[in-house]
């Protein structure tokens, strides 16, 4: 028999203080409710012996002192533990620490509720993948949700539950350093790409002990900070937020997300972390989402400077009643949340609610019947960095890269051809790994030199650093030529390093830093076939390397495997097959440049530059390299685009069909992309959308009919009324190897009376 429980709890978004009995069938389900009776009479149990002061303790999360990542103050982490004021920790990683910790909350605090263990797990544990910006150049959903599976098994392994990812931000503006964190600048692929990376830490079986709980963060519009300068404020029409920069956390709600991250910018007058209508009328009551919301770090302190709270215990006011459930880092939520209790301006039931959710995500995950079901040292070591997590690290990054130019077919290079290579990336086992390197050891990451040294062998390898990734000196030039001059081939890697980009890391150059132009101009002046490796997290401006370079292959932050997976692209033994998840501008002028733009009223004409039209009178309205653009060592073409019907009815489907033939002498994967133009709407609509994509393998001289379905629902948008839905006219579809592509079509939207 389950025990039956009663709890008071109010009802999301309206004041009504019910009484349910969880067991009841007539009582309505607890908003935190586990969707399991047993797991639910444990929750309640607890909630109905906790006092305040330990409710308001489960919505506390504390980091660790050693790596915190963040403005950390001290704190006594374990007399928090022990009084039943911390539900959470974050930067605790090891099965053996994390018990240590877990031991004192279970054996020491009066109810023996064990903490949950948050984690930045986001592109890897210990086998460190390839930058997420990387990841979704590779359109390869199965390959990114295999990668998050792995981290996961890693990251469960060594005592984490529940890790800050995916990071689901669209990012439009590459001078903004967390770019690198999320898919780049399409609402349609990020929203794929977060559903794959949740099913990937998530699984599917929350019995097995190597899931870690989700978070999509930043909610919301973190990534159209206005400048692309970080933490800095996004001022956004409704229309806007809700079509380009909310489908991606909508999909995470559907994927069954665990939990969501408040974002620290200021949206349209108010904070993120403080905004009821984010995250009470959108996400909890739109949405229906189940779980619970964290702040980011020291967010709802920052409610103070955003100028919007006048205290701390107006911040937690603030943040607490707009639905930020668990304080990270503030230090504000206790004592301020019981203090606000006691002066009657928040109820205990509500804060009860948000310990629910809370203490739900711990029985989900079986805490609450084994605290140490992730604690196991020996499972820990065995997990981490297996051969095979090496391999999939290796081919994702293989799988990541684009090249953008390849003069001559420079590249793949010949095995018999010796190389210089060239650098200040070239051999930095740091730099390799990106920013949010989890537990990635540098030791393990495998530079370039070496993954060169290793598929061409030492000795037909030169290396030369050059010169820094930032620093004035030329002093290196003399090594590098020398380097060069004896090899058949220049390869230099240049770009940015790991502290360039993610948090708090925005530019306002896009170019290489440094003297790395410089380098690559000296090099040039060899004459010898000279390839840049591009490492970076974000898009560059390579109009000055272009000129300088045979081909350009951008490799990303490539991850532990970097080297050997570049050199397997280099050398050919895989065919790059990457696209650009974000347009690479001419020039930071351009700045932000997208490919779904809107038109104006006097558009440029192709190609052509016009007084009183819409273009700049210094540089082409074009991007250098368009969204979704990426070259491979063969060659496609698309032929006989078809449509199964000309006027698709409003319960019809249509099914797009077009020939891919590999022309070219090498077998290879193509990213065909689907694009969509709707020409009249209530409201003006984007040039063009992705609205399907579909990586395919063929070998040399093979073709194949490639399949898409549109039905009216991928039409829909927001109309003039803000009512969400298609509108009957007239749509052209694109389809081709990137945003550009030419070869089209037309149907037309019949009304609901056809
Ligand atoms: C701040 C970052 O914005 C967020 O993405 C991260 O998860 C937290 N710090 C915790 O490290």
């Amino acid at each position: 028999m389950l025990k039956t429980a009663t709890l008071s709890f109010i009802l999301v978004g309206c004041a009504t203080v019910l009484s349910a009995q969880t067991k009841s069938d007539s009582a309505p389900a607890a908003p935190w409710s586990t969707g399991d009776a047993r797991l639910d009479a444990k929750v309640a149990d607890l909630l109905s012996q906790m006092t305040l002061e330990e409710k308001v303790g489960q919505l506390v999360q504390h980091s660790s002192d050693d790596h915190p990542t963040g403005p950390a103050t001290k704190s006594n982490i374990l007399a928090e533990i022990r009084a039943g004021r911390c539900g959470s920790m974050l930067n605790v990683t090891g099965a053996a620490y994390s018990k240590t910790l877990q031991e004192v909350a279970v054996n020491e605090s009066r109810l023996h509720i064990p903490l949950l263990f948050g984690y930045d797990v986001i592109h890897g544990y210990k086998t460190i993948f390839p930058i997420n910006l990387g990841q979704a150049a590779s359109w390869d959903l199965k390959a990114i949700e295999n990668s998050e599976r792995i981290a996961a098994t890693e990251a469960a392994a060594a005592g984490i539950h529940w890790t800050f990812s995916p990071m689901v931000d669209v990012a439009r503006d590459p001078r903004w350093g967390r770019m690198s964190e999320g898919s780049g600048e399409d609402t349609f692929l990020g929203t794929k790409i977060a559903v794959a990376r949740i099913h990937g830490f998530q699984g599917d079986d929350p019995k097995r002990d190597d899931w870690v709980l989700a978070c999509a963060k930043h909610f919301a519009a973190y990534g159209a900070a206005q400048a692309g300068r970080d933490y800095f404020t996004t001022e956004l029409s409704e229309r806007t937020l809700r079509e380009v920069y909310l489908p991606p956390f909508k999909a995470a709600v559907d994927a069954g997300v665990a939990t969501f991250m408040a974002a620290f910018n200021d949206l349209n007058g108010t904070p993120a972390s403080g905004n009821t209508f984010l995250l009470n009328t959108i996400l909890r009551r739109e949405w229906g989402f189940k779980g619970f919301v964290v702040s980011d770090w020291g967010s709802i302190n920052e409610l103070q400077m955003h100028g919007i709270a006048s205290s701390p215990r107006d911040a937690v006011r603030h943040a607490f009643r707009a639905g930020v459930d668990m304080d990270m880092e503030s230090k504000m939520y206790y004592p301020e949340l019981v203090t606000l209790v006691h002066a009657g301006d928040i109820t205990e039931d509500q804060v009860a609610v948000s310990a629910g959710r809370i203490l739900a995500a711990k029985a989900k995950l079986g805490l609450l019947d084994d605290p140490y079901r992730y604690n196991h040292p020996e499972r820990e070591k065995a997990e981490e960095m297996k051969p095979e997590n090496l391999l999939a690290a290796r081919d994702l990054a293989r799988r990541s890269c684009v090249l953008l130019q390849n003069v001559n077919h420079t590249l793949p290079i010949k095995k018999t051809q010796t190389v210089a290579l060239i650098g200040p990336l070239a051999d930095s086992r740091i730099d390799i790994l990106g920013s949010w390197r989890a537990r990635g050891e540098t030791s393990d990451a495998v530079t370039f030199k070496e993954g060169f040294e290793q598929v061409l062998g030492a000795k037909n390898v030169f290396y030369a650093k050059g010169c820094g990734i930032t620093e004035p000196s030329v002093e290196g030039f003399a090594d590098a030529r020398s380097a060069a001059r004896k090899a058949d081939v220049i390869v230099a890697v240049l770009g940015e390093g790991w502290e360039m980009t993610g948090e708090g890391h925005s530019r306002t150059s896009l170019d290489p830093p440094g003297q790395q132009l410089a380098l690559l101009t000296e090099l040039h002046e060899l004459g010898k076939p000279l390839v840049v490796v591009l490492t970076c997290g974000r898009a560059l401006t390579l109009e000055k390397v272009l000129p300088l370079a045979d081909s350009v292959l951008v490799a990303w932050l490539p991850g532990t495997m970097g080297g050997p997976a570049i050199a397997d692209v280099v050398t050919g033994a895989y065919n790059p097959s990457g696209k650009l998840p974000v347009t690479f501008p001419r020039n930071v002028g351009q700045l932000p440049i997208f490919y779904n733009h809107k038109s104006s009223g006097r558009p440029q004409p192709p190609g052509e530059r016009v007084q009183y039209r819409s273009n700049y009178i210094d540089s082409p309205n074009s991007p250098l390299f368009p969204f979704g653009y990426g070259l491979s060592y063969t060659q496609f073409t698309y032929k006989n685009l078809r449509l199964s019907t000309k006027r698709l009815k409003q319960d019809g489907s249509l099914d797009v069909r077009v020939t891919l033939k590999n022309t070219g002498s090498y077998d290879g994967e193509e990213v065909v992309q689907l694009y969509v133009r709707d020409l009249i709407g209530s409201v003006t609509r984007p040039v063009r959308e992705l609205k399907g994509f579909q990586k395919v393998f063929l070998k040399k001289g093979e073709s194949r009919d490639i399949d898409f379905t549109l039905s009216p629902q991928d039409l829909a948008f927001y109309r003039a009324d803000m009512t969400f839905g298609p509108e009957p006219g007239d749509f052209q579809v694109f389809v081709g190897g990137d945003s550009d592509a030419t070869l089209h079509a037309s149907f037309a939207l019949a009304g609901s009376d056809e």
